[in-house]
């Protein structure tokens, strides 16, 4: 009988600090999450330098820096490949326009993995291949936790503006203690968590009195989006 090897892949979870790494980067050393404290960040890994999806994917991405930057977000690329091919590859890109994206620059980092150790450490490396990494994105938060995971294959490209509302919707469920719905956006109404006691039942039916809530159920509250 033929004999298999079974790869132990190293996932990490939501709600666990995110692990710890120094690495080159385009952008010089970096040493996470340390260099990062206070802010959120977003760690995202492609495939391979010098593929079309992966350039679009790093066009709409700095056609958004700014974006992410006002809302304390960093963003940290990663492939397995050199330093040097990340370069060439950067400097291309400033050449090309694209789906209303100019010439753009890439400004945020990009890791250069060629040990493959971040990869390793975020699971990143999966069942499509053992040498470049799928299309992962972590949202870590300015304590350093994981607060979500996507993995997406190498034929599908990302959904920037996703990306964008998980961040909104990290920092606004944090910053109001409230939940959001399904396909919740910016401005919509936010869900308020469901009371934990019969008496907090009472307060809720007063607050939503009071408040102009909307309840559907008394653990199924929604109030209109803070201005
Ligand atoms: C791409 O970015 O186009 C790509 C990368 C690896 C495999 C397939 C597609």
């Amino acid at each position: 009988m033929q004999e298999t090897t079974q790869k132990t892949v190293n996932f990490p979870l939501i709600g666990t600090p995110a692990p710890a790494f120094v690495a080159q980067t385009t952008q010089g050393t970096i040493n996470f999450p340390e260099d990062y404290k206070g802010k959120w960040a977003i760690i995202f890994s492609h495939p391979a330098d010098f593929t079309p999806v992966c350039t679009t994917e790093f066009m709409t991405f700095a056609s958004m820096a700014q974006e992410f930057k006002a809302l304390n977000t960093e963003l940290i690329g990663l492939s397995i490949d050199s330093i040097h091919s990340h370069l060439a590859w950067l400097h291309a890109i400033r050449g090309y326009s694209w789906n209303g994206i100019e010439k753009p620059e890439i400004q945020f980092p990009v890791i250069a993995d060629l040990k493959m150790e971040v990869a390793e450490k975020y699971g990143m490396l999966q069942g499509e291949s053992e040498t470049s990494a799928v299309r992962a994105v972590f949202f870590i938060d300015p304590n350093g936790i994981i607060r979500t995971i996507l993995y997406y294959p190498a034929v599908l490209g990302r959904n920037f503006e996703e990306i964008k509302r998980i961040v909104l919707g990290l920092q606004k469920a944090d910053a109001e203690k409230v939940a959001l719905p399904a396909n919740w956006q910016p401005g919509k109404d936010v869900i308020v968590p469901p009371p934990g006691t019969c008496n907090a039942i009472k307060a809720r039916m007063e607050e939503v009195k009071a408040e102009g809530y909307e309840m559907k159920d008394w653990f199924l509250t929604f109030k209109k989006d803070k201005k």
